[in-house]
């Protein structure tokens, strides 16, 4: 337990966090990469580059530092990045190396406005809130292990099948090599995949939302190809579309996540996505299918146009059920598109449409897709009335804000 003063010291930092959380994160990191080179087999290079990861844990810092005498406050996002943490392997011995480096880059970035006091009052409260992270991950690695079928680190996975839903994205079928069964999981979770990639020094790790229901006795992951080889989230994409062949071994950590649909409610809900975005929202709805067929489910999908349409059929499918609606959204659409007749509406998904066409009453929202299109469709929700606890959206990548 942290004594009062040490308390006061920590909630007096907060404003200089603010000023220069980014600045420090980004020492933290040229720090601990420098002395610790073989983390960089565990963190997102992508995200490193364009500085995402600075963000989130500055913010997280900010956040801990707010609530030191209470993170049980906090314990929601806690939770959420022990998900992120324990699909990626993430140890306890790995805290004091993050503890030790952020240290050195407060004193480094402050200087001597970072006192003996403030660097110890910094070093008791990172135990406090490392010791949380730890407790919450432990218990996840237990329960990860425990489960049937279930593997606490990274497990062999045969790509049993390929398949190409649209120009740019490739389902990957997924079979344990050991044939043993496979964890089931929630509706909405990911699965953390470790790739060696030939010239590559270092192992790149990649989640991928799990497109299917589970129960399986397989997992489905539908990958993107980001464009250009030169990003990292391009190199590792196109590795996977062009590199990686049925009959070829990926390790697989065991599914995770907290961006989940709520099957014990039996209310009206709306998926939404972007892109590639519908990769949770297909195993929602398929999980909704499978599990809850007195559910009204409609399922909205906005793509550039046809090309890049994937996992149509199965969506058209599923409509034909009485309690599933579906809405197609093209924003460009082909000629072919046109003539086919192949979306419902030319445009985006706009407040108005959805005041329409959708009852927003007693409905669950859950979306997911990139930046712009998800805070438009939180503004919309939002000016419709609906409450925070029935609207939920998941990120790709670290977490960011929505608020416009
Ligand atoms: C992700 C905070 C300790 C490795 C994250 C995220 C946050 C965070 C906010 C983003 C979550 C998201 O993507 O939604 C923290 C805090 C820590 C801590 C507050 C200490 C108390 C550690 C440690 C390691 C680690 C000890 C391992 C050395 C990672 C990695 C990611 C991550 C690899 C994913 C990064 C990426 O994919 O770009 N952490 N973390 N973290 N954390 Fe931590």
């Amino acid at each position: 337990m942290l004594n009062q003063k040490t308390i006061e010291i920590i909630k007096s930092t907060v404003p200089v966090l603010e000023k220069h959380g980014e600045t420090i994160t980004t020492r933290f990191y040229q720090l601990m990469f420098g002395n610790h080179p073989e983390l960089l087999n565990i963190f997102n290079h992508a995200n490193q580059k364009q500085g995402r990861q600075q963000k989130a844990l500055a913010g997280t810092v900010y956040a801990a530092a707010m609530y030191i005498d209470n993170l049980e406050a906090i314990l929601p996002v806690v939770k959420q990045i022990a998900h992120k943490h324990r699909s990626l392997g993430i140890k306890p011995e790995h805290y004091p190396i993050v503890g030790k480096h952020l240290l050195l880059a407060i004193k480094d970035v402050l200087g001597d406005a970072a006192t003996d006091e403030i660097i110890e009052a910094w070093a008791e409260a990172y135990n406090v809130i490392a010791d949380a992270f730890i407790g919450v991950e432990t218990e996840m690695y237990d329960e990860a292990a425990r489960q049937q079928g279930g593997w606490d680190g990274l497990r062999h996975f045969i790509v049993d099948r390929k398949v190409v839903e649209s120009d740019v994205i490739t389902s990957f079928y997924l079979k344990p090599e050991d044939n043993y069964g496979i964890a089931s999981f929630l509706p909405g979770q990911y699965i953390s995949i470790n790739l060696e990639i030939d010239g590559e020094e270092y192992t790149h790790i990649r989640q991928y939302s799990l497109s299917d229901a589970p129960g399986k006795d397989y997992y489905r992951i539908s990958v993107k190809r980001e464009a250009g080889t030169a990003n990292p989230d391009g190199m590792v994409s196109n590795y996977l579309h062009d590199g990686v062949n049925e009959g070829d071994i990926l390790k697989v950590s065991a599914p995770a996540g907290d961006f989940v649909l709520n099957t014990e409610k039996n209310t009206p809900v709306v998926l939404l996505s972007g892109g590639v975005g519908l990769t949770p929202m297909m195993s929602m709805l398929k999980t909704v299918v499978e599990m809850q067929p007195e559910r009204k489910v409609t399922f909205i999908h906005a793509a550039a146009n046809g090309n890049v349409h994937a996992l149509r059929e199965e969506v058209e499918e599923l409509s034909r059920l009485d309690h599933v609606t579906s809405y197609i959204f093209y924003d460009s659409p082909t000629e072919e598109d046109r003539r086919n007749n192949r979306f419902d509406v030319e445009g985006y998904v706009t407040r108005d449409w959805l005041k329409d066409k959708i009852a927003t009453r007693e409905t669950d929202f859950y979306f997911c897709g990139p930046v712009p299109f998800m805070k438009a469709i939180n503004r919309s929700l939002k000016d419709l009335g609906v409450k925070e606890e029935r609207i939920h959206f998941e990120f790709f990548g670290p977490k960011g804000s929505l608020e416009v």
